[in-house]
């Protein structure tokens, strides 16, 4: 444990000053701020006299150890390594330790005990990641027709617009604009992995793109992008430019079912992704008139509880699939996705349907 000198904060500059002109200072160790001190670590203990003479500076100055310094040369893991030094350990329990990071941009969900400390956490996430470059927080659930969720700017360069990467693809995201979640990576692969060369597919709620960039990418199909988001559109038609493709992209702003009507798009569709989850199964109809007579692929994405949600998917589009004078063929796949709640699960059905 390094010695130290408490001195007030209003004296500390001069101590310092004083320690370091007479040698004394610990170059190993970090000043440390508290309230309405400072923590100076100094090599050895100092004599009666040494302490005497600071006392002329400040006359509340003490000597003692402390075992809360951090090294000069610390370089922080994470968020939390630098929290440390400023939160209580309740703080810290309460502390997210995950957060999504969408190219330089980080979304974390600060709990209403931290809601004063929110910038302090920005902060922090900013040191100890040098390619963090803003800290939103979230601010609410995702929501409305375009489902975008509101944030709340923590720290770093005010900036919405970034390039995230994965599996190959780059995608300008807007975090104000249109919906995006990373955790859906694995997914915007999978489908693009199931995709082949000369289907014709048909996005419903394509977003921004990430199921049909790396789609085009892989395979040479023809994708029609429906969203009625026009934000969602404006940086999908960035992204078809940004990205080497393979397959073709239409883009459609407006209500999937109008424009599978207004754009003849029935009975043309060997694939269809759905991922609306909440509303999707509104909108079986669209899907089961574009998809091709001979039958295809629905990707289907729904938010799912209780015991047995892979059953339960199924038994949901099953029975929407049925209204509509269809039926499903074959299961090819059913997943969870991620976690959307407490016990419910966003699923993923991949099924056959004629
Ligand atoms: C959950 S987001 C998914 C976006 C994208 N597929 C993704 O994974 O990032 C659903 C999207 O559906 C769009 N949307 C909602 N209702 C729609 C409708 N009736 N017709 C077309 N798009 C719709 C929203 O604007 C939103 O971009």
């Amino acid at each position: 444990m390094p010695h130290c000198l408490i001195t007030l904060k209003k004296y500390g500059e001069l101590i310092r000053e004083e320690l370091d002109r007479r040698d004394l200072l610990n170059g190993l160790f970090r000043i440390k701020a508290e309230e309405t001190h400072l923590i100076l670590p100094v090599n050895r203990e100092l004599t009666k006299k040494e302490l005497t003479s600071l006392s002329k500076i400040d006359s509340t100055i003490e000597q003692s150890f402390s075992d809360t310094l951090l090294p000069t040369k610390f370089t922080p893991k994470s968020h939390l390594d630098v929290l440390q030094e400023f939160f209580s350990e309740k703080e810290m329990e309460l502390t997210p330790r995950s957060f999504d990071t969408i190219g330089d941009i980080v979304v974390i969900e600060v709990p209403e005990e931290l809601a004063d400390k929110k910038e302090i956490i920005g902060n922090a996430l900013l040191t100890a990641h040098s390619s963090i470059k803003t800290v939103y927080a979230k601010a609410g659930k995702v929501d409305g027709i375009n489902r975008i969720r509101p944030v709340e700017f923590l720290a770093g360069e005010k900036k919405t617009k970034t390039i995230y990467k994965e599996h190959g693809v780059r995608l300008v995201v807007d975090i104000t604009q249109a919906y995006f979640s990373p955790r859906l990576s694995e997914e915007h692969s999978r489908i693009a992995n199931r995709s082949k060369d000369n289907e014709t597919i048909v996005d419903l709620f394509c977003g921004i793109g990430p199921f049909a960039i790396p789609i085009a990418k892989k395979v040479d199909a023809q994708i029609h992008a429906i969203d009625i988001n026009p934000g969602a559109i404006a940086l999908l038609k960035e992204n078809i430019t940004l990205n080497k493709l393979l397959g073709t992209i239409t883009p459609h702003c407006g209500d999937c079912r109008k424009v599978v009507d207004e754009h003849n798009l029935e009975n043309v569709a060997d694939r269809i992704i759905m991922n609306l989850p909440g509303y999707a199964v509104d909108f079986v109809d669209v899907a089961c008139k574009t998809l091709k007579k001979e039958g295809g692929i629905i990707h289907f994405f729904e938010f799912v509880g209780g015991e047995n949600p892979e059953k339960t998917i199924v038994e949901d589009i099953s029975r929407e699939i049925e209204k509509n004078g269809r039926k499903i063929d074959s299961v090819l796949e059913v997943r969870k996705v991620r976690m959307s709640a407490p016990r419910q699960w966003q699923m993923v059905a991949d099924v056959v349907v004629i």
